[in-house]
């Protein structure tokens, strides 16, 4: 059976999409499930990434399956790690509709990352439209959620006017996601407090909606 395509899309800049792919992609692969991770950002910031990662565990293993793609190549090169994984995570860029399209025609779903802001929030809707355009279910996580609430609340029955889901696991504002990424680790690979139990949360509800 072919593998699930997850894509996470915002055209908005710093949403947290390249974080969301890096700690998501190896939540799963810590489960045992067989994961390929593609950059389509021409920043190709993951490569970096996964390079750092080589350099720690040896070339050939990382625990997952890494390429960098940009352009034509991108719905070819999807479909064929679909053939042979379980999951196939792709990373987009921002204010890059051709790419991000192509992506969110090949996934069964749309991960929207957005931060609990009015900006951020206004700046969904393109997003949400695009993925509705391609008739693929959208899943909007909440990222950088702030300790103190009323905001995020506020913004949460805003989004809930869009009639897109919202993932109930949150990602709150953690600094050590970026201090794991600067070793080339997940935060689910070990001493990642509260940002490993709201990505191991996120992570499980991904899939148990998409049933992978
Ligand atoms: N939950 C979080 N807590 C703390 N910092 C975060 C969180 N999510 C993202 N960041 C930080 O915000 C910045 C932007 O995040 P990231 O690169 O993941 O966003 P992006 O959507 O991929 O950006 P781009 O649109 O440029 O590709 C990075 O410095 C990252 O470390
Ligand atoms: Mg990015």
């Amino acid at each position: 059976m072919a593998g699930t395509v997850i894509t996470i899309a915002q055209q908005k800049g710093g949403a947290g999409k390249t974080t969301l792919a890096t700690h998501l992609a190896l939540a799963w692969a810590g489960q045992g499930r067989k994961v390929a991770l593609l950059d389509i950002d021409p920043q190709a910031s993951l490569a970096a990434w996964h390079r750092l990662r080589e350099e720690r565990l040896g070339a050939g293993n990382s625990g997952l399956d890494f390429a960098a793609i940009t352009g034509w190549r991108v719905a070819a090169e999807v479909e064929r790690r679909a053939r042979d994984h379980d999951i196939v995570l792709v990373d987009s860029p921002p204010h890059a509709e051709t790419e991000a399209r192509i992506a969110v025609r090949a996934a069964a779903l749309v991960l929207v990352p957005v931060q609990p802001s009015p900006m951020d929030v206004w700046a969904t809707k393109p997003t949400l439209e695009l993925a509705k355009a391609e008739k693929v279910p959208a899943l909007l996580v909440l990222n950088r959620v702030p300790p103190r609430a009323n905001l995020t609340e506020a913004m949460v029955i805003q989004l809930d006017e869009l009639g897109v889901a919202i993932a109930k696991a949150r990602i709150g504002n953690r600094v050590a996601l970026a201090a794991a990424m600067s070793e080339g680790r997940g935060i689910t690979e070990g001493g990642g407090g509260r940002a490993a139990e709201e990505f191991t949360a996120l992570a499980k509800e991904i899939l148990r909606r998409v049933k992978a």
